[in-house]
């Protein structure tokens, strides 16, 4: 199963399905090539240290959303993955994209769906107060972090948690959520 991985920042759960696939935990997944939508991350970085095809189709390059969306899908494309996971990509993708990746495009969410969708989703739960949190790995559709789930696992907030803090339980839960759904679609 060959995927493209897509980030916005430090890909530290991309790191987890790199070192997965790198000890063969994780088996039947090539990583076709790593995307960004901005230069200088660290997840292209390190994507690229480990010998991972990289790219950026920088958003800023582009005069308009739709144009950015279809020179992504294009550069995605070319990697012809079964699927094209977003792992901290901090961007909303149009309906060129999503159309091209119908039911193939996989979204992690520092949150359990549908509660707290969007690019806060640690700070929304904290603030709201709830108890209990967590994170959603799901295939994501044209709206903000929706789309079908398929796995889900909550994280307990404590008092004296911070936003960091607690976003660092969710990431660990997530990596593992991540490659667990990624073993799951091999698997088929
Ligand atoms: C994850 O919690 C993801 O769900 C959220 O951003 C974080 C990505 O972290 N949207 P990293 O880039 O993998 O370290």
């Amino acid at each position: 199963m060959r995927i493209v991985v897509l980030v916005s920042g430090t890909g530290s759960n991309l790191q987890s399905v790199i070192d997965a696939v790198a000890d063969g935990s994780l088996k039947n997944v090539e990583i076709a090539a790593v995307g960004a939508d901005k230069h200088g991350t660290y997840g292209v970085e390190r994507s690229a240290a480990a010998g991972i095809d990289t790219f950026v189709v920088n958003f800023k390059d582009y005069d308009d959303r739709a144009e950015w969306n279809h020179a992504l899908t294009e550069k995605c494309l070319s990697y012809t993955p079964d699927y094209v996971v977003s792992s901290g990509f901090m961007r909303i993708v149009g309906e060129e994209f999503i159309n091209a990746f119908d039911g193939t495009y996989i979204n992690t969410h520092p949150a359990l769906l549908p509660s707290f969708p969007g690019a806060h989703g640690v700070r929304d739960a904290m603030a709201y107060g709830v108890k209990v949190t967590g994170c959603t790995v799901h295939i994501a559709d044209a709206g903000v972090d929706t789309g079908p789930i398929l796995r889900q696992e909550a994280v307990v907030i404590e008092d004296d948690d911070t936003e960091e803090s607690l976003h660092e339980r969710i990431k660990v839960v997530e990596r593992r959520l991540l490659i667990a759904t990624l073993a799951d679609l091999a698997g088929k």
